[in-house]
């Protein structure tokens, strides 16, 4: 009897729910220095070598005013970003999580103006969203700035004890006392492996700090630990929020940006506390993907989502600006869906007007009922079903819906091959790199065997899956 009531009492609660919502915005990269008087072969600056040749070269164009999709973000596309934000959405949401690389380092600034450009995005956002508070974290282009003094502009926004370890740290967590869940902010920087650093032209300063080597950089992972014990203890639930997620990445695959090290202790620290843990929300690859992670046994037990990012302009392939807006239940934190917003930048350039409009909603656009580890695990292997549109509607939204002309200079391509597929659905659901190339190449025998008989690759994934799950 008793317990009928609870859960009577439990369903109860799961209904009345209060649903709320907040924005995820990342990977705005300004760059003070472009201009619709430079050109877009280089940078979009306005450099005096083609100042001095007096014309811009026939196979380049001065730039537009909301973006390039070689060139990062000039301030007019921030500006209609937090516009669009305020006008779709600008009250009654319960945060803003703001994941990093707000600055570029191809900009070459120096630290003053980087510290000038963070203050200005914060001025920005302080003023689109009056009454919320905004949580931000660092990107691997946020650094060559001092911590105080970044603690500093945002002193507003995170509590006493969040801007304190934050100060020593770059890390922070916030408790959302009224509620049963909360939030924590990790500090990626410390867990980069040195060749993305290299390969990102990261000086090996980290915001004053010398990129640390050890088990353990700054304690973040005692610190990590010690969260999750606590929140599970307290009955809390939490959410993971960062800059550089773990995994590979799923349009050029093969490392991951996280130190291999580091990614492995992620994944099990995700799969100890999956019971706990309601969301992973990352940026860092300006792409629009998730992420599943398996138990042991291979059983979903937990997802990351990537929200694409405000700039066009990416190493791996451009895609037009994003802004997501999550719809959630705040008693627990369940993800309930979310919307994705975009702009079309060659439409808004010509026009000289930002017309951002919605792309998507999850649940609508993958016809899905929930967002669980097990819902997102079933889209991934509808991928591999050439039956199913499920890969086209995530590759277009992938790339943010980029006009198809680029895309093809870019992507898969216009015809979206099985190879193509494959390497998302790997990067999807093997977030180790060694159990990522072993997908990749199960596969690849697999459809080498059938050699020259002309049937799509993807024809024959579904029984591929089936024997290679059996496998693993
Ligand atoms: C920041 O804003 C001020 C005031 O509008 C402006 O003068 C300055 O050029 C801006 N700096 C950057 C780097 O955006
Ligand atoms: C950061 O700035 C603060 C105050 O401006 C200063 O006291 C501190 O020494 C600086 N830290 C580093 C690592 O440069
Ligand atoms: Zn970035
Ligand atoms: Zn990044």
């Amino acid at each position: 009897m008793i317990r009928d009531c609870l859960v009577l009492l439990c369903w109860l609660c799961t209904v009345n729910g209060k649903i709320g919502y907040f924005w995820h915005i990342t990977d705005i990269h300004y760059d003070p220095r472009y201009s619709t008087h430079g050109n877009t072969g280089s940078m979009c600056w306005n450099t005096r070598s083609n100042i001095d040749s007096g014309r811009i070269r026939s196979d380049q164009r001065p730039p537009g005013m909301f973006g390039e999709y070689n060139c990062h973000s000039p301030w007019a596309l921030i500006e209609s970003a937090a516009q669009a934000m305020r006008a779709k959405h600008g009250e009654g949401i319960e945060f803003v999580l703001w994941t990093g690389d707000a600055l570029s380092h191809t900009a070459g600034m120096s630290e003053e103006l980087r510290i000038q450009s963070l203050k200005n995005l914060t001025d920005l956002l302080s003023h689109t969203f009056t009454g919320q508070f905004i949580f931000p974290a660092l990107g691997h282009e946020d650094t060559g700035v001092n911590f105080t003094q970044i603690a500093h502009l945002w002193r507003h926004w995170l509590p006493n004890e969040a801007l304190v370890t934050f100060k020593k740290t770059g890390f922070y967590t916030i408790e959302q006392r009224s509620e049963n869940y909360h939030i924590i902010f990790l500090n990626t920087n410390l867990w980069l492996s040195t060749s993305s650093i290299i390969d990102n032209r990261v000086p090996q300063r980290n915001g004053g700090q010398v990129i640390d080597h050890s088990a353990d950089p700054s304690g973040q992972w005692t610190w990590l630990e010690n969260n999750l014990r606590k929140a599970r203890i307290k009955a809390e639930t939490v959410y993971i929020v960062g800059h550089t997620p773990p995994g590979v990445y799923e349009r050029e695959g093969g490392a991951s940006a996280l130190h291999e090290k580091h990614n492995k202790r992620y994944i099990r620290l995700v799969r100890q506390y999956s019971d706990i843990i309601r969301g992973q929300f990352f940026g860092h690859w300006h792409s629009d993907t998730f992420r599943v992670i398996y138990s042991d046994t291979g059983v979903p037990v937990s997802w990351m989502m990537m929200a694409p990012s405000l700039t066009p302009s990416s190493p791996g392939g451009p895609n037009n600006p994003g802004l997501r807006l999550y719809k959630f239940e705040t008693n627990t934190g369940q993800v309930l869906d979310y919307k994705q917003f975009y702009l079309n930048l060659p439409d808004a350039n010509s026009a000289g007007k930002a017309n951002w409009i919605t792309e998507y909603s999850m649940l609508a656009h993958y016809d899905l009922k929930e967002i669980t580890a097990l819902s997102l695990h079933d889209l991934a292997d509808r991928f591999t079903q050439s039956s199913d549109s499920a890969f086209v509607r995530y590759y277009a939204a992938n790339t943010v819906s980029l006009p198809r002309e680029v895309e093809e200079i870019w992507g898969c391509g216009g015809a979206l091959n099985g190879a193509c597929a494959l390497r998302h659905y790997c990067a999807v659901t093997r977030l180790n790199p060694d159990s990522y190339r072993d997908c990749l190449s199960s596969y690849a025998d697999a459809l080498a065997s059938v050699g020259s008989q002309r049937v799509s690759p993807l024809h024959y994934v579904p029984y591929l899956l089936t024997t290679w799950l059996a496998c693993r």
